[in-house]
This record gives structure tokens, sequence and C-alpha cells, in this order.
């Protein structure tokens, strides 16, 4: 009896157990599935989430290229490639000022990534840089004024 006992009380405790569907914070997103998909692109934001993102990429970039760790200055181009480009689904107004680094800056400075070359890669970063402001302008916000960059903060050294 007393062992029937246990196997009961070990059965109801297995059954109070949360599945793996059912973490602590999981139910936060509420409402009626439009507005859950609201909450959710809420949460992903905008443009400005994007350009933190580039803002940091764009650093580890230039120190990865001074190192001549030419791998890691290549992974972050994809990454700023990628970052913008899925702004630009979220944000497709600002895509026409994106066209020209797209298209031309971003290739410009993959291809001074592939010839290993120090002096291709601060002549492309240079041009990166003065496209990073022209976006800037052309999206009216001047004040994000991106200079070549002086402090080292990255983690990430050769
Ligand atoms: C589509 C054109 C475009 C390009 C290209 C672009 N930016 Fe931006 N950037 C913006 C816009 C628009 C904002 C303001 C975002 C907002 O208000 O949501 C911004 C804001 C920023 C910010 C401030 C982010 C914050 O919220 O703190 C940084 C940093 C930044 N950009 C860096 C860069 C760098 C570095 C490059 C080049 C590698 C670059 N941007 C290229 C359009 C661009």
């Amino acid at each position: 009896m007393k062992q029937l006992f246990t196997l009961l009380s070990l059965g109801v405790f297995a059954c109070n157990q949360p599945t793996n569907k059912e973490t602590a914070e999981g139910d936060w997103i509420k409402g009626t599935d439009t507005e859950q998909i609201k909450t959710i692109e809420k949460h992903f934001r905008g443009f400005d989430n994007t350009m933190v993102e580039t803002g940091y990429r764009y650093q580890e970039l230039y120190w990865a290229g001074l190192d001549q760790n030419w791998e890691y200055a290549d992974y972050q181009i994809a990454k700023i490639k990628l970052a913008i480009e899925t702004g630009l689904e979220r944000r497709p107004k600002r895509a026409p000022s994106s066209q020209h680094f797209l298209n031309y800056v971003l290739p410009d400075m993959k291809k001074s990534v592939e010839s290993k070359d120090t002096a291709n890669f601060n002549k492309s970063f240079l041009t990166l840089t003065t496209n990073c402001n022209s976006c800037h302008a052309m999206e009216k916000v001047p004040f994000f004024n991106v200079q070549i960059p002086s402090e080292r903060n990255s983690s990430i050294k050769k």
C-alpha cells in the first residue's frame, strides 16, 4: 500500500511538471493573432537595431582589417549586408538610399578584403565610411556622423 501511494504521488508529481513549451515567461505575447503579430513586430524593432548592429560590425571590420584577420573581416561584411537587408524588409522606405551602398560600396569592401592588402583595405574603408554618412544625409539623420574608429574595444584579436 505504501508503495502504491509512492507510485501514485510520483505520477501526480510528473504530471505537474511543465512541458518544454511552458517556459516561465512564455505567456507575455497576448491577444488575438493579429495583436500577437503586432507585438512581435514591435519587439523586432525597425532600422535603429539594424544600425546599432551595423555600427558594431563596422568597428569590428576595421580592427579585423588592421589585424589582417581577413576571414573575420569578410564575416563582418556579410553580416552588415544581412543586417541592412533584413532591416530594409522592416523599413522598405529606406531602400532607395541604401542601393549604392549595397550594390557598390560593400562589394568593393569585400574585394579589398579578398585582396588581403592593407592599403586596399584602408582605401575601401574610407569610402565605406563616407557612404555610411551619405546615407545618413539622405535619410535626414546627418547627426549620426560616422568616423574611422580610434579606440579599440574589440575582444577578438589576432
Ligand atoms: C539606409 C541608409 C543607411 C546606411 C547605408 C547606413 N545607415 Fe546608419 N542609420 C541610418 C538611419 C536611417 C539611422 C537612424 C535609425 C532610426 O532612426 O531608426 C541610422 C543610424 C545609425 C546609428 C545610430 C544607431 C542608434 O540607434 O544608436 C549608427 C551607429 C549608424 N547608423 C552607423 C552606420 C554605419 C557605421 C554605417 C556604414 C557601415 C551606416 N550606419 C550605414 C541609415 C543608414
